[in-house]
């Protein structure tokens, strides 16, 4: 397979190599303690970040094996997570363990993918999409931290934009050229953070904000629980990502209704 490769100064070097995202410039921090969130976080999701990176939904994408009908699934299961997560920081803004990391004119989604989600589904998107079952559960849980734990919508927090943040620039260049998707960027904002410069400078930041919060050792097992939670609820989404791309396959195979947006074809 041939490979994309990202010369991309606000995230790094990124290269998809048969399947697997490498990055050259991996962030490694010397003044880094074992107490430290960030660091409980990293350790403590690196298991199930492993089995994330491996789903067969993930390997497909990062091979540029997508068709836009899963593509813009994708899309609108993004959609309705970031805007429950962002109602819900926006929400508890002021809560002290939610105020240093609330960044939304740097990190929010909820504007980039309504414009991606408007770009393939057209004008009246709204009434057109419905919220899959496990994006469902995922907004569900995300909800329920909003209104009764808080604190929790940390992790939450850090598994989505840490996530985005370290491979974006590589995704969107793997899409735009699975999909033939223009070079302006529509279909592809979510990918892009337009007022962060430096990615890896952020991340610092972000990192930081997390080490500086009050919490006790309790809390931030807690945190880590919920981070591998957010992680799970991701793949479950992949997975029926991938259900639904089999059946797509199925119905082009089967000879049933003509899916215009098979891998390759361009139009909208
Ligand atoms: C960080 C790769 C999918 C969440 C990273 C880093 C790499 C990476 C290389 C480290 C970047 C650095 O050190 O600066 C990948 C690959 C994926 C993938 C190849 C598959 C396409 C995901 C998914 C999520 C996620 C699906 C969650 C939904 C994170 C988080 C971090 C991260 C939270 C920050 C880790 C930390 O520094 O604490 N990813 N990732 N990743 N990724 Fe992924």
């Amino acid at each position: 397979m041939s490979s994309v490769k990202t010369e991309d100064s606000a995230t790094g070097t990124g290269v998809v190599n048969d399947g697997r995202l490498v990055y050259k410039d991996k962030e490694v921090n010397e003044n880094a303690r074992p107490e430290d969130l960030s660091e409980m976080l990293a350790a403590g999701t690196k298991d199930v970040h492993d089995k994330a990176e491996n789903t067969q939904f993930v390997k497909d994408f990062l091979r540029g094996r997508i068709c836009k009908e899963v593509f813009k699934f994708g899309a609108v299961a993004l959609y309705y997570t970031y805007t429950a997560m962002e109602e819900e920081m926006e929400r508890n803004r002021e809560h002290p363990h939610i105020a240093p990391l609330y960044f939304p004119s740097e990190l929010h989604r909820h504007e980039a993918l309504a414009r991606d989600v408007e770009y393939f589904y057209g004008g009246n998107w709204k009434s057109q999409i419905t919220c899959s079952t496990a994006t469902q559960r995922y907004v569900d849980r995300i909800r329920e931290l909003g209104r009764d734990d808080p604190v929790l919508l940390v992790a939450h927090a850090y598994t989505r934009y840490m996530g985005d943040l370290s491979g974006g620039q590589v995704l969107k260049k793997v899409a735009q050229r699975a999909l033939k998707l223009p070079p302006t960027g529509e279909g592809v904002h979510f990918y892009q953070f337009d007022t962060i410069h430096n990615a890896k400078a952020f991340k610092q930041l972000y990192r930081s904000r997390m080490n500086e919060l009050e919490l006790d050792a309790e809390t931030k097992e807690r945190l880590v629980k919920e981070a591998v939670k957010a992680f799970n609820f991701n793949i479950e989404v992949f997975q029926e990502l991938e259900e639904l791309g089999k059946t797509i396959e199925e119905d082009v195979l089967d000879g049933g209704p003509v899916h215009g947006d098979i891998q390759g074809d361009i139009s909208k």
